[in-house]
């Protein structure tokens, strides 16, 4: 549809939908989601069924070429994955020149953006093998330099990459290992962590992924347009919720303080981290898989004393009024902070872990969208709600 106007003065047919509620901006084939139904796939195949049996490098696979891989497959892709783990050296004094207190995500956002000045084919993205390139970079480093921002905001010496475990062992590993070799994470702690990252690996059109493939739709590099999308999850609303749902956990203190904050949140004070979602109207189905997750953790690590409030929040809240009428159940981000906190993350590193299971979904994302010939770069319209036809005036007379 091409501007019709009436006139000069009349700027045309619009839609104004703020926040695209109701506006898409593309067609997709990788993730679809019912949200008055609660259901989640990644390329028609149920998020339970992918979390249960799936690894986290089999589901990026699949988000990112549509099929499972065979096993053949599945191995080159894990060689590359792995092949590919380590960061040039100069990255690293990058990352070294922030602050002590930087926060991790801040940290994060530049380092990302900073490897494509490592890269300068990066932005040939109409070749399949320069992108196939730096998606497969990509996936590999987001965990090391998740891994080397935690440890510079620790002070700590950084850990390389050992290539002899799973993606998700290795990360624990660059994280966590203090001398040479006695770190091995718990088997059933990396299980959980792989579920937690294949929950996050895609979510449709969700703002960070938009940020991705608005910045992209320019036909800039990967990493410029990944960037974005860790800019995007930094925000409190979108990846930031879990860190803030342990704040207001802390904050709550005991069960009994419970019914005075529902009220304060009742009365728009303050919002029920952790609840609500653009989407689900029902429920949120990554939120049942991470509840059940919670339990598998807790039985390594001990119970964590925020469950208890968690689960009567949710209890109360689910029974009132105002969250009914609203259609508000617990997103996925109400119990993944428990189960974090339970891993010895501390609550800045939450949105980092969410930026690494989110990574292959806004490559696939990006991927679909340089290869889409309908796409054009991101330009929305706007209303224009200001002063016309104004004349300058000089400073001695404002
Ligand atoms: N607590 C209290 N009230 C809420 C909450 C909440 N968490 N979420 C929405 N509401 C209320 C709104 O105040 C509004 O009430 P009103 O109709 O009386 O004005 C109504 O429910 C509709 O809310 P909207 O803000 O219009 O819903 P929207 O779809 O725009 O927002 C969002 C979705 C941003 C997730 C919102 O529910 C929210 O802020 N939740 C808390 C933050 C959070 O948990 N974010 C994580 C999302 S999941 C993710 O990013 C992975």
């Amino acid at each position: 549809l091409k501007q019709i106007t009436a006139g000069e003065e009349d700027p045309g047919i619009a839609t104004y939908d703020p926040g695209f509620v109701n506006t898409a901006s593309c067609r997709s084939a990788i993730t679809y989601i019912d949200g008055d139904k609660g259901i989640l796939e990644y390329r028609g195949y149920p998020i339970d069924q992918l979390a249960e049996h799936s690894t986290f490098l089999e589901v990026a696979y699949l988000l990112l070429h549509g099929e499972l891989p065979t096993q053949p497959q599945l191995d080159q892709w894990t060689h590359d994955v792995t092949y590919h783990t380590f960061l040039h050296e100069n990255c690293k004094q990058f990352i070294e020149g922030f602050r002590y207190d930087a926060h991790p995500m801040g940290m994060l956002m530049a380092s990302v953006s900073a490897l494509s000045t490592f890269y300068p084919d990066a932005g040939t993205i109409a070749d399949p093998d320069v992108r196939q390139a730096q998606i497969t970079r990509l996936i590999a480093k987001m965990p090391t330099l998740g891994a080397f921002v935690y440890r510079h905001q620790q002070g700590k010496p950084y850990v390389y990459p050992d290539n002899r475990l799973s993606y998700s062992a290795n990360f624990l590993a660059m994280l966590f290992k203090m001398s040479e070799p006695t770190y091995q994470a718990d088997p059933r702690l990396v299980k959980a962590l792989e579920v937690l990252f294949i929950l996050h690996a895609d979510h449709e059109q969700n703002c960070s992924t938009n940020a991705v493939r608005s910045v992209g739709s320019s036909q800039v590099d990967p990493y410029s347009a990944v960037a974005a999308g860790v800019g995007a999850l930094y925000g409190p609303l979108h990846g930031g919720a879990n860190e803030a749902v342990l704040k207001m956990l802390r904050r709550i203190g005991t069960v009994d303080n419970i019914p005075g904050f529902i009220e304060g949140v009742k009365e728009g004070k303050e919002k029920l981290m952790g609840f609500g979602h653009r989407v689900y109207k029902n429920f949120d189905p990554r939120a049942t898989i991470i509840k059940k997750a919670c339990d598998d953790v807790f039985e390594v690590t001990g119970v964590n004393p925020l469950l208890a409030i968690a689960k009567e929040l949710e209890k109360i809240a689910l029974e009132d009024e105002y969250f009914i009428k609203r259609k508000l159940y617990p997103n996925v981000d109400f119990y993944s902070g428990l189960i974090y906190e339970a891993l010895q993350f501390p609550p800045e590193m939450f949105t980092v872990l969410f930026a690494i299971g989110r990574t292959p979904g806004w490559l696939a994302q990006w991927s679909e969208l340089v290869q889409d010939k309908d796409q054009k770069i991101a330009r929305p319209k706007q209303i224009y709600t200001g002063a016309r036809n104004r004349d300058f005036v000089p400073m001695h007379r404002r």
